[in-house]
């Protein structure tokens, strides 16, 4: 993968100031953005990027969770708040454990998942996550296949905490902002969701000075590099040689690997990228009259009049449903056959 040429991920950048020694950049926390910025900070702060993830008990749909009962296999769970804390309580017919829930991932554009820690070392996804869109709870992603055969197995899927290749704190990384502590007792971010400095860098210096020369912006990244900067989160474009499953539904919520096949992308020169349809401080737009508008910029009047060609995304970015009622957009903008979403007709 090509990275880009600044990183969202590490604690602190070197950069050199005219004066010639180098001088630290550290993350400030968006609230001090918000002084010379406050239009950027009062968008970005209410799109699902900066509400990505929450301390559960302030997520702002978890009193719909509060009290709710749900049966998997022979173990109950129940679901409540309770002394300023979150918790589940899962039962069999003998025993019961309680577990607090501390973390809430999601803004709950189509789910919340739960997560808690068991211990310094070990943190646990709950089996059951929230789904706004139908207001119930059911099975968290990946976990639809897991059998538990024990108490303890039947509260969710367990994580090490901080193992860079498996661990709960690469949950952390994509939905917060900045340095993540882990040496303590318990993992804690920086701040929560994706803000300013996930993508902008850290902004100590820019804050001080106010000069534009010491913050990011991706602006500058052509097309190509931005599926990449998106990618860091959203999943690059697959390295040269390393095979894609176009028939694994589930891919299709990694948009830069998609987009990247499109003709559209392609064939453009650059001048397709996230950012054509997805200004990056604003909330994920739904109108499709939006979107024509964007097709109709590079394809005038493509087809003969008659209504039923007026949404060229319903047919040309179809959904895709791997586990219902989760959907995403097939970023792979192509001419699909009926019923056959994850791959356009001609690459078949
Ligand atoms: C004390 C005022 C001040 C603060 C605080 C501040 N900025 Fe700025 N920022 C400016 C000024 C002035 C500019 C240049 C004029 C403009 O683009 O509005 C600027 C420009 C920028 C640019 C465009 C840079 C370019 O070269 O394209 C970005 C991105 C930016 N700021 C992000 C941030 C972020 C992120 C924070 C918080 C970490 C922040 N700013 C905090 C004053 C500030
Ligand atoms: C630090 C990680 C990170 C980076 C960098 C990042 N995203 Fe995201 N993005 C997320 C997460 C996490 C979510 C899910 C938010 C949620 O629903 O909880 C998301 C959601 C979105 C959504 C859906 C929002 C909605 O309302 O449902 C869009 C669109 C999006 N990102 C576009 C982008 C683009 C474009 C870029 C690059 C300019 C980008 N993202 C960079 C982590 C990131
Ligand atoms: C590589 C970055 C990355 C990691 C690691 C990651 N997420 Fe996400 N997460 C995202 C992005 C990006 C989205 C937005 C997905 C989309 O809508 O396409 C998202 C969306 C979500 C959502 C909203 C529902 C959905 O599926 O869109 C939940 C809940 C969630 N993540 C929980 C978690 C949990 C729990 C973990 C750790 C077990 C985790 N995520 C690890 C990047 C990441
Ligand atoms: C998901 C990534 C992302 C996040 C989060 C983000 N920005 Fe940006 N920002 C961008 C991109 C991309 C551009 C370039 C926009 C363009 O060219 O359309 C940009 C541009 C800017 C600019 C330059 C003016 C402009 O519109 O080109 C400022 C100032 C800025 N951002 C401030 C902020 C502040 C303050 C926050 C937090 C409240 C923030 N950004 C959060 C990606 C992000
Ligand atoms: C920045 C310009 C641009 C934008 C915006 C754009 N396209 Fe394209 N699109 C192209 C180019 C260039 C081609 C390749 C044409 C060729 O092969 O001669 C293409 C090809 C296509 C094709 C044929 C695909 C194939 O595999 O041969 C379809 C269908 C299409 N576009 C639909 C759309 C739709 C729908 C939208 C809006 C969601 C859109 N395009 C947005 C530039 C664009
Ligand atoms: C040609 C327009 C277009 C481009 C370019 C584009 N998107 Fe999207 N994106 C959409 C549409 C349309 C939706 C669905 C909107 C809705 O739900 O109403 C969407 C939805 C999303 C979502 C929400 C989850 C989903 O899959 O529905 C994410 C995340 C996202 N886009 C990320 C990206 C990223 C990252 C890039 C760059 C690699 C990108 N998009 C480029 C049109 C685009
Ligand atoms: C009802 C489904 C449907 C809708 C809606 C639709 N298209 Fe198409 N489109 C097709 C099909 C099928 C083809 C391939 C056969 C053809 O060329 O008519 C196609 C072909 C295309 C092509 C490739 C043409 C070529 O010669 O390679 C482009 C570009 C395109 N559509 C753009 C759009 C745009 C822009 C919109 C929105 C205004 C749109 N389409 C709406 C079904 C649709």
């Amino acid at each position: 993968m090509n990275r880009v040429s600044f990183t969202t991920a590490s604690s602190l950048v070197l950069c050199s100031i005219a004066i010639g020694h180098a001088q630290e950049r550290r993350f400030t926390g968006s609230r001090a953005c918000a002084q010379c910025h406050p239009d950027e900070y009062r968008k970005q702060s209410a799109t699902a990027h900066g509400r990505a993830l929450y301390p559960a008990i302030t997520h702002p749909l978890i009193s719909r969770v509060d009290a709710k009962a749900e049966r998997r296999s022979n173990y109950d769970f129940r679901f409540g708040l309770r002394s300023g804390e979150f918790r589940v309580s899962v039962s069999d017919e003998k025993d019961v454990i309680h577990v607090p829930l501390q973390w809430a991932f999601g803004a709950g554009a189509q789910a919340v998942t739960f997560v808690g820690r068991i211990d310094r070392d070990w943190y646990v996804e709950n089996f059951f996550s929230y789904y706004p869109g139908i207001g119930k709870l059911a099975v968290t992603p990946g976990q639809q296949s897991i059998e538990p055969k024990t108490l303890p197995e039947a509260v969710g899927l367990v994580y090490r905490a901080t193992d860079p290749r498996e661990g709960v704190v690469r949950c952390f990384r994509c939905h917060s902002t900045g340095p993540i502590e882990t040496a303590g007792p318990a993992i804690n971010p920086s701040e929560t969701g994706v803000h300013c400095e996930a993508c902008h860098g850290p902004g100590s210096e820019h804050v001080r000075t106010s000069t534009p020369k010491l913050i990011e912006n991706p602006r500058r990244l052509k097309a190509a590099a931005l599926n990449d900067f998106c990618g860091e989160c959203h999943r690059p474009p697959a390295a040269q040689g390393t095979q894609i499953n176009w028939n694994f539904s589930w891919n299709v919520r990694h948009q830069p690997v998609y987009l990247s096949q499109s003709a559209c992308f392609r064939k453009s020169s650059g001048a397709l990228s996230c950012l054509t349809c997805h200004p990056p401080h604003e909330p994920l737009r739904h109108e499709v009259s939006y979107y024509n508008g964007i097709c109709g910029s590079c394809h005038a009047s493509i087809h003969a009049g008659g209504s039923r060609m007026t949404n060229c995304i319903d047919c040309h970015m179809p959904r895709v449903t791997p586990q219902a009622p989760l959907r995403f957009t097939n970023h792979w903008i192509g001419v699909y056959g009926a019923g056959a979403h994850l791959k356009p007709i001609s690459y078949e």
